[in-house]
Parts: structure tokens; C-alpha cells; sequence
């Protein structure tokens, strides 16, 4: 990523920020509408889960450039997202959710190549958390043998394999 674009995402970051908690629930919101099959992967509390999703989202804004340093971050919670339930498919959705509740929340200041930069730092995470929980193609047994074991404690019916 350019640096000037990196630049504008960290700009437009500092508008959303003020109206974080309206952000993430007009991101949960769309998402459920977009991708209804994942709602019941989302169990804990919405609130405490939407602050959750902003602080991360904040660390990726701050490590832009240095993604290296988010790797293992990224590696880490990619693993815990397989052991609840989330597939490959639901990263693009949850882009799709992300960048429209930045464009509404942006308003006019969602230009094309702010939209881009959004685009292209939100590939960049989730490409490496997908890689990292998945590998290139099928999930891999390790990612799927940690999902076991992250999921020992939870009534599963039905064996994933
Ligand atoms: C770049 C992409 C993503 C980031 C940065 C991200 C970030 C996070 C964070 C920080 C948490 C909280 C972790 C914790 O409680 O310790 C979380 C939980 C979760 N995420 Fe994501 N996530 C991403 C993609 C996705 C995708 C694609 C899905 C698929 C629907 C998803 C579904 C969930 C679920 C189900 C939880 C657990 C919710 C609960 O406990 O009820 N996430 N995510």
C-alpha cells in the first residue's frame, strides 16, 4: 500500500472513532442482513463484542505498513475464529459489511481511493488470518486440530473433519 494511502486510511479511522459504538452495531447489523447464516456463530455479548472488533480494527490501522507486526496476532485470533465456526467464504462478507459501515459513516469523505485503501488493508489482514487458519486451500489439519481442542469445552453434535 502507498503510503499516501495508508495515510488516508488512518485519517478517515480518526472520524469513524468518535462514533465507534454506532459503527460496529451498523456493521453487525449489515452483516446479519448480508450473511444471515453467520449470526449464530456470534454468541457473547454484542456490545463488549463490537469494542472487540473496533480495538482490533484500531491496531490494524496503527500497524499499517508493518503488517509483519500483526502477524502474529493475526495468526492467533485466525485460529480461534476456525474454532468458532468461521469458514474462509465469511471473510469476504465480513469485508463487504466492513466497507459499507465505513462508507455510511464517512459520508462524504468515503472517496474512491479512501475506499480502496480500506479495501486493500482489510485484504492484507484477512488474507494473512486465512492463510494462517486455513493455508492456501482446504483448512489444515493443524488449524482444524486446534478448533478441537479450543471447542473441547462447548456441547458440539457432529464432528467436523
Ligand atoms: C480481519 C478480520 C477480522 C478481525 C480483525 C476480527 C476480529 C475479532 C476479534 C478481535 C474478536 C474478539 C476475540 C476475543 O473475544 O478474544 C472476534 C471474535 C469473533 N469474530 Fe472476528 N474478526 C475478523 C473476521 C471475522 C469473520 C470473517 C467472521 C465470520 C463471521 C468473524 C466472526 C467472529 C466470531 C463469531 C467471534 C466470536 C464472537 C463471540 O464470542 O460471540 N470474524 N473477531
Amino acid at each position: 500500500m502507498t503510503p499516501a494511502r495508508m495515510q488516508l486510511v488512518r485519517d478517515t479511522w480518526a472520524l469513524v472513532l468518535p462514533i465507534q459504538q454506532q459503527a460496529a452495531a451498523l456493521f453487525y447489523e449489515r452483516l446479519f442482513q448480508i450473511a444471515p447464516e453467520v449470526q449464530p456463530l456470534f454468541r457473547g455479548d454484542k456490545v463488549e463484542q463490537g469494542a472487540k472488533l473496533m480495538a482490533a480494527l484500531n491496531t490494524l490501522v496503527l500497524s499499517l505498513g508493518r503488517m509483519e507486526q500483526m502477524l502474529p496476532m493475526a495468526r492467533e485470533l485466525a485460529i480461534r475464529h476456525v474454532a468458532w465456526g468461521v469458514q474462509p467464504a465469511h471473510y469476504e462478507q465480513v469485508g463487504q459489511a466492513l466497507l459499507w459501515t465505513l462508507r455510511q459513516g464517512l459520508g462524504d469523505a468515503a472517496t474512491p481511493e479512501v475506499m480502496s485503501g480500506w479495501a486493500e488493508a482489510y485484504g492484507e489482514l484477512s488474507g494473512a488470518m486465512k492463510a494462517a487458519a486455513y493455508g492456501d486451500a482446504p483448512p489444515s489439519a493443524t488449524a482444524a486440530a486446534h478448533a478441537k481442542v479450543h471447542r473441547s469445552s462447548e456441547a458440539e453434535s457432529g464432528e467436523r473433519s
